[in-house]
């Protein structure tokens, strides 16, 4: 038999429209998914390696909150981010961020991050979610991406949402 290609597949399922793409492509819509606050520990300075220069900060604590999902980070994971000098007038930090979420409801969510740090300064990540929880099973097959920020005092706030489909439709799953 032969194998159907993924994008067979998806077209079947009705996932993905047949025919030629609209020209210029539409933007996918994003949903809000929430905002978390993290509070890292002490800096340790690993150093100018083969991969960068790296720093490690632990997570202390911290708390997420928004309209499907909210809770407590545990106080497990950190940052492993490295920054790159190579060529100094496009110098960047690489976010590489382990977070372990506990919901209201008491589900655990696991959260691996990667990013950069942009020119002017403002910083971008990618999140992947892993969870066996019925109720927030959906977060495992959703795309997300959040804008980090920076709190006084050492602590970090990242805004997060999902892509969707345009226009903006509900996300999957059962509403919080
Ligand atoms: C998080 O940890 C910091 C440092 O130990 C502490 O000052 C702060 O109160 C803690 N916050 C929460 C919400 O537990
Ligand atoms: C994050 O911290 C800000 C500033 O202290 C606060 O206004 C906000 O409610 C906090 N959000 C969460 C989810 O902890």
């Amino acid at each position: 038999m032969k194998f159907p290609t993924l994008l067979s597949l998806l077209t079947l399922t009705g996932l993905v429209a047949a025919g030629p793409p609209p020209k210029p492509p539409k933007p996918p819509g994003t949903t809000y998914l929430y905002t978390v606050n993290i509070t890292g520990g002490a800096t340790y300075p690993v150093g100018p390696g083969p991969y960068g220069n790296r720093l490690v900060v632990p997570i202390l604590n911290g708390t997420f909150s928004g309209p499907r999902l909210k809770g407590t980070v545990m106080p497990v994971g950190g940052e492993w981010g490295v920054l790159d000098t190579s060529h100094p007038s496009q110098t960047a930090f690489h976010i590489d961020v382990r977070q372990t979420f506990k919901t209201d409801d008491g589900a655990y969510i696991q959260v691996i991050e990667g990013g950069s740090s942009q020119p002017d300064g403002s910083a971008f990540a990618t999140m992947r979610f892993d969870t066996g929880s019925e109720k927030y099973y959906w977060m495992n097959n959703i795309v997300a991406f959040g804008v980090l920020r920076q709190l006084g005092g050492g602590g970090l706030t990242i805004d997060c949402w999902m892509f969707n489909t345009p226009p903006a439709t509900a996300p999957p799953g059962p509403p919080a």
